[in-house]
């Protein structure tokens, strides 16, 4: 079958799905539906709390790593709808899941407006499309056929009947028919409502249906028919005066009616402009175009914009009535440079992309942007809070160094409201590949790229001098400490055994110190006394020299006992210190050769052996290309193993 033959099968399955669901019928039909089912008639904001609850949600504690070390072990809820879109906002979406949450409940926030408050490019309006997806995705609603406003079937019922309609059906009935379908009603059904057709409706973006947007308004051309619609000027000649069948109602609050209504830099417009945002919120009414009553609105408002605009507004005393229906929520960007990574993943998928990236570009691009969005810390340096903001473990001389991430959050507000984007990251890596001729992208060439840009676009010159002291310096010395590890493992045959190997002479021998016992030979069994010298090459290595290795010792045999008395399993990664201690040995084991073989000049016949066989590891194990591990390579041997 052909490619076509083979979609047009899809064009017609799609069509006779959606033949299927389309439903007309009677408000008695419409009884029977909600007799089964409630929920069918739930207002805006509950639909849309349950749309995305559907897809599962997981309440991560201390059990799980990620949660301990980030949030002190206080519970995190991780929405499955957002989970692989949306990366290192865990609370800020729940903020947005409680806002929705009470507002499901008719609380106060269901009368109250989301606005998403946040720097540049820290996925506001990304957050916003994928809410509004959700609405796609939701089952078709009913609504009075016709009706521009898609309205609810139950404003049908008169008021008179409402209360026992509620202790009936468990469901409360809020709004009144809108002027158009009670002007219907009266004409074409003689007030019989039972008599008025129901029929389905789904939602959709670009259809405008049941989702509305309003974009900025240049000052001199805001009209107020862009929220509430207008009287259509050619109807005018047709129907009598104040008859609603002129009306179109097909503004943003008509529109979003039973979905969203969405309000893009929201306080780029004029106040005037917004007060139907107030009584759409506070009497879940909006104005019609000419003498009309009210109209009933129900709908879920969100609203973003940027701090210096909502500075500004909030500066005014005239808005206090806007504000006080505000809900804010700051979405800040990402400060976990792991998160932030996954950012540029995404990104980078969307786009045609065929180059290769080399190991820690991401990474090394990651940590410059969090550099940037931190603000200094009284306990820390800069590096290392932004690795405690990643969940790791900080050793320094010899311990692990106790720093709670809690204090520091306290220390400072309202971090990561600034510094550089994601997007200025993502034009580093399309400015790194432009630059690049072997069609690749390296931890260089994007730091290289990160300067340029910083340059080129940073004007305040304190920020400016932050962003290079960073890139030069401080992610400089932290991507050679990486790479020394990373070539050394690739040096190293069997690097992981050795490293074992080591770690279990190490346990053995300071255990034995400890307790002032003997160790048994792995290979003759013998008793022997504590190797000294053999620690002492291990602890130098961090710095523990004197009296200081008795504490250091009898630190890990206890902690390795714990562990081991709790079944937890041990490494030579378990214990940062020691782990770090067993990496520099291994490092400082080759640095002889690395520095000899890594300079192409010198290499002899079974130096270049070795080489070969290092760059391939480095291709085989750690993803790099030839031309990656050329480059890095090259760059190593200028900077770590200088010729002393
Ligand atoms: N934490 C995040 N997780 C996933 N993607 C993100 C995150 N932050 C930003 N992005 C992505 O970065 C891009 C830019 O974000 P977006 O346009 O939504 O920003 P914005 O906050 O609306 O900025 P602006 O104020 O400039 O309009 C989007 O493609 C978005 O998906
Ligand atoms: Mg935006």
């Amino acid at each position: 079958m052909s490619t076509t033959s083979k979609f047009l099968e899809n064009v017609k399955t799609h069509q006779e799905s959606k033949k299927d669901k389309t439903f007309e019928g009677s408000l008695e039909e419409y009884l029977h539906i909600l007799e089964e089912d409630p929920a069918v008639a739930a207002l805006a904001h509950k639909r849309l709390y349950k749309q995305i609850l559907k897809e599962g949600l997981t309440v991560l504690d201390e059990a799980d790593e990620r949660c301990n070390r980030l949030f002190n072990g206080e519970s995190v809820k991780i929405y499955e709808y957002f989970y692989n879109h949306f990366f290192g906002m865990e609370r800020p979406l729940e903020k947005v899941m409680r806002f929705l949450h009470s507002a499901a409940m008719r609380g106060e926030e269901s009368r109250q407006v989301l606005l998403l408050l946040g720097p540049v490019g820290a996925g506001k309006s990304a957050l916003i499309e994928h809410i509004k997806k959700a609405l796609e995705a939701a089952n078709p609603i009913y609504v009075l056929q016709g009706c521009p406003i898609r309205e609810e079937p139950l404003h049908l019922i008169p008021r008179s009947l409402r209360d026992e309609f509620t202790e009936m059906y468990g469901i409360q009935i809020e709004g009144d028919l809108c002027p158009v379908c009670r002007h219907r009603l009266i004409n074409e059904f003689a007030g019989d409502y039972t008599k008025f057709p129901i029929a389905q409706s789904s939602f959709s973006i670009r259809g405008r249906k049941g989702i509305g947007v309003v974009p900025p308004m240049d000052p001199n051309t805001q009209d107020t028919s862009l929220l509430i619609g207008s009287e259509d000027i050619s109807k005018l000649d047709i129907y009598p005066e104040d008859d609603p069948r002129a009306l179109s109602l097909n503004g943003a609050f008509n529109v979003g009616n039973r979905g969203i209504v969405e309000f893009v830099e929201v306080f780029k417009n004029e106040i005037e402009f917004l007060h139907t945002m107030i009584t759409a919120t506070q009497e879940k009414n909006v104005p019609a175009p000419g003498k009309q009553a009210m109209i009933y609105f129900d709908g879920v408002i969100l609203a973003h914009c940027n701090e210096a605009e909502w500075n500004k507004f909030k500066s005014e005393h005239t808005n206090e009535a806007i504000l006080d229906r505000i809900v804010r929520v700051n979405i800040p960007y990402s400060l976990e440079f792991s998160q932030e990574v996954k950012i540029y993943k995404k990104l980078i998928k969307r786009s045609d992309y065929d180059y290769h990236l080399a190991p820690h570009t991401l990474e090394i691009a990651a940590m410059f942007a969090v550099l940037s969005r931190l603000k200094p810390s009284n306990k820390v340096d800069p590096l290392t809070k932004m690795k405690i903001y990643n969940g790791e473990e900080i050793v320094e001389k010899g311990l692990i160094k106790k720093v709670d991430i809690g204090d520091l959050r306290e220390e400072v507000e309202d971090e990561g409201m600034t510094g550089i984007s994601t997007r200025f990251v993502m034009k580093a890596i399309d400015a790194a590949l432009a630059d690049s001729t072997k069609n690749m992208i390296t931890p260089i060439s994007i730091r290289d790229a990160l300067i340029k840009q910083v340059k080129e676009q940073i004007v305040n010159p304190e920020e400016r001098k932050h962003c290079l002291q960073f890139l030069q310096k401080t992610l400089h010395e932290e991507y050679l400490s990486i790479l020394e590890k990373e070539i050394t493992k690739a040096f190293v045959t069997a690097y992981e055994e050795q490293a074992e190997s080591l770690f279990n002479n190490y346990l053995d021998h300071a255990e034995a110190y400890v307790n002032n016992t003997k160790v048994k030979d792995r290979v003759t069994n013998e008793d022997m006394e504590p190797d000294e010298r053999f620690l002492a090459s291990i602890e130098e290595q961090i710095g523990i020299k004197g009296s200081a290795k008795n504490n250091f010792r009898a630190d890990i045999s206890s902690y390795m006992f714990a562990k081991l008395r709790r079944s937890e399993i041990i490494d030579w990664r378990s214990y940062g210190p020691l782990r770090e201690a067993i990496e520099s040995r291994l490092v400082a084991s080759v640095k002889d050769i690395s520095r000899i073989v890594t300079k192409s000049k010198s290499r002899d016949t079974k130096q270049k052996k070795k080489f070969n066989a290092m760059v391939q590891t480095l291709i085989d194990d750690y993803n790099y290309n030839e031309d990656s591990a050329e480059e890095v390579i090259k760059f190593a041997s200028n900077n770590l193993w200088r010729d002393s």
